[in-house]
């Protein structure tokens, strides 16, 4: 082994919104914690996650990897349409009401990818969401939003590194979702 490589990543699978959608949620969350102090997440960074999977071994993750290239799954839209406050973690998200039946069947595929490869059960239910600000003491919360829908057409693994200036992300892989008749 390489001492110099690290024998575990920090991984998780997630979903990316599309550079305008994106730009218009970075855009929301610095109108929405405008000079609180808050640390909003960078437009590049937003993301929604699948499946946080924590340390992961080489050969976990390429397990991993085998299998998620195997699932077959359909191309959606999302619809980024209400805003959450998580007071207790002081996070801010954008939520996803309405949840198409292929995400539903995404995550049950990743989660059965992970549990096939040793990783166990995920702790708590899917909440489809998107961090936009951590460090959040005070938020406006509008009632409404008014985001564009946003195609999703693949689903990405994320190393994550957790630095003092915050997470950065880097995708390590990404498997395309059937786009023929996405609905
Ligand atoms: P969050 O945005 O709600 O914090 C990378 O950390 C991604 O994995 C984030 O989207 C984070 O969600 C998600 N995640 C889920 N469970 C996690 C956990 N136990 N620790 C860290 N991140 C987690």
């Amino acid at each position: 082994m390489n001492p110099e490589l690290p024998e575990t990543q920090r991984l998780f699978i997630a979903l990316y919104p599309d550079d305008a959608v994106r730009a218009r949620l970075h855009r929301l969350a610095l109108d929405l914690v405008r000079n609180s102090g808050a640390r909003v997440v960078p437009r590049a960074n937003l993301h929604l996650t699948l499946r946080f999977l924590g340390s992961v071994d080489a050969a976990t993750q390429a397990c991993l990897q085998q299998k998620l290239e195997q699932i077959r799954g359909q191309g959606f839209k999302l619809q980024f349409d209400t805003i959450e406050y998580r007071k207790r973690q002081q996070m801010l998200w954008a939520n996803v009401t309405s949840v198409p039946d292929a995400l539903t069947e995404l995550v049950a595929a990743v989660e059965q990818s992970a549990v096939d490869c040793g990783l166990g059960s995920s702790d708590h239910p899917f909440r489809p969401h998107l961090t936009l600000a951590r460090k959040v003491r005070k938020a406006r919360i509008p009632e409404q939003i008014e985001i564009p829908e946003t195609r999703i057409e693949e689903f990405c693994l994320v190393h994550s590194v957790t630095l003092p200036e915050g997470s950065q992300y880097t995708r390590l892989e990404h498997w395309p979702l059937n786009t023929d008749n996405a609905k």
